[in-house]
């Protein structure tokens, strides 16, 4: 009988692009993917542990599949991703009925995992076996596309490099082999990853990420190109000009900032002050004056005082950020912000958070406002889920736009679409010829 698996994921693209990883692999072994955990032979949690909240969420997770586990010996559970990494063997001290903890670095050795070779599998193997062929992608227009793993920064709060290991980028032609059969399948938009992705340095040849983001924007068919996260402090010259250079380059830039404040930067270490982030904003906004930026925003990190948190809206308020994703500051575990002293309190981060929630509350308005009456370029990407009458795409800085069109348009067209209405977080409209 074929054996059937489930995977949960949580955290950020990579891991999202790690399940897929994941899941190619066991379709390729002849497991059937189930959308329902109680119909699964093989339960996969993919974890995050950014944040202790992501943390607590697989605990409870595997609290709940305890008693499946006692009512079906045959039943096998894995945690993998970032949890997994971070605590290793203690998780199957904390929770005896998971089979196996995989970490990020093992997500290529799933066979040898399951063949029961090994039941904690955290290392990060020399050679890391990457069959994109048989990624399985949720998506028929878009494909995400790993060009570095890991990182080097050690930003003083943060797990990755602890999780995710240092930086390895893949060779420049592994990356435009994997990018022409993604676009031969249909997937027109690409999407380069990596938690440091314009650290990118070809590990053969030397070339730099603008160097590769040049040479996938010109790989034919590609009709749009984005890539997540990039450091402020990695922002070259060469990736301004393959970005202004090449028009179907994403106009949307994430670039975290995490404070406003350069007492807070430095203590983050995050290898950059406010005013040379501000002139990386500059000097992209001189070269491509119609981007829009989007960032990450940590409040309540260790020492922030009011003074230091008001230079953060200040700087919302200069750059005027498209969209902005703001979090309590949480301490993880052998992190270096540990010996930064406390917290700030609770109640006055949970005030601070609320004022940037209500700030972003007024960007995303005044920014899908201003598409309402614009005709904008939307690629394609089928019938709305809600309404099957209408077709679903998104806009060049990833807003879905649902619209009336021709109901036959092939997903992965690139249609212009005149927006009516701009809801929430979603746009309306109309297609024009
Ligand atoms: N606490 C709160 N937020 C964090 N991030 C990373 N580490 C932490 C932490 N310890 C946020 C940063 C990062 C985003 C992915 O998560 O803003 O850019």
């Amino acid at each position: 009988m074929t054996k059937t698996f489930f995977i949960e994921t949580w955290g950020c693209q990579m891991n999202d692009l790690d399940s897929q990883r994941l899941s190619g692999s066991l379709k390729l072994r002849g497991y059937q993917r189930v959308e329902n955990e109680s119909a699964a032979d093989l339960i996969l949690l993919n974890t995050c542990s950014i944040r202790d909240k992501s943390e607590q969420k697989v605990f409870s997770h595997l609290g709940r599949l305890r008693e499946m586990k006692a009512a079906r010996e045959d039943l096998r559970i894995g945690v993998c991703g970032c949890v997994a990494q971070q605590e290793g063997e203690a998780i199957l001290h904390r929770a005896p009925w998971v089979d196996f903890v995989m970490g990020p670095g093992n997500v290529g050795h799933i066979d040898q995992i399951l063949a029961g070779e090994r039941r904690v599998a955290i290392d990060f193997p020399e050679d890391r076996n990457y069959d994109y062929l048989t990624v399985d992608r949720p998506s028929a227009t878009k494909a995400q596309v790993t060009i570095i793993e890991g990182c080097n920064k050690n930003c003083t709060f943060c797990i990755v490099p602890t999780t995710r290991g240092r930086e390895v980028s893949r060779p420049f032609d592994d990356v435009l082999r994997e990018v022409r059969a993604a676009v031969d399948s249909g997937r027109v938009e690409i999407e380069l990853l990596g938690q440091t992705v314009n650290a990118y340095r070809c590990p053969v040849s030397g070339r730099d990420f603008g160097a590769l983001l040049g040479a996938v924007a010109e790989v034919d068919r590609v009709a749009r190109l984005r890539f997540m996260t990039s450091h402020p402090a990695e922002v070259s010259d060469s990736m301004i000009a393959a970005m202004r250079d090449h028009e179907n380059i994403s106009r949307y830039l994430h670039l975290p900032v995490q404070s406003g404040s350069s007492r807070v930067l430095r203590r983050m270490k995050r290898l950059y002050t406010r005013e040379h982030y501000l002139d990386t904003i500059a000097r992209i906004r001189a070269a491509i004056p119609e981007i829009q930026f989007s960032t990450d925003v940590i409040v309540g990190f260790p020492g922030e005082t009011e003074e230091d948190f008001e230079q953060t809206i200040s700087l919302m308020t200069e750059v005027g950020y498209g969209s902005l994703f703001a979090f309590k500051y949480s301490p993880r575990p052998g992190t270096p912000a540990l010996k930064l002293g406390a917290p700030v309190d609770d109640d006055v981060a949970s005030e601070r958070l609320n004022r940037l929630f209500d700030l972003h509350e007024q960007f995303k308005r005044e920014h899908l406002g201003s598409y309402r009456g614009r005709i904008l370029p939307v690629l394609v990407e089928g019938p709305s889920k809600h309404d099957p009458s209408m077709l679903t795409g998104r806009t060049d800085d990833n807003v879905v736009v649902n619209f009336s069109g021709d109901p036959s348009t092939r997903p992965g067209s690139m249609l212009g679409v005149r927006i009516e209405q701009a809801q929430h977080h979603t746009l309306r409209g109309e297609a024009v010829a």
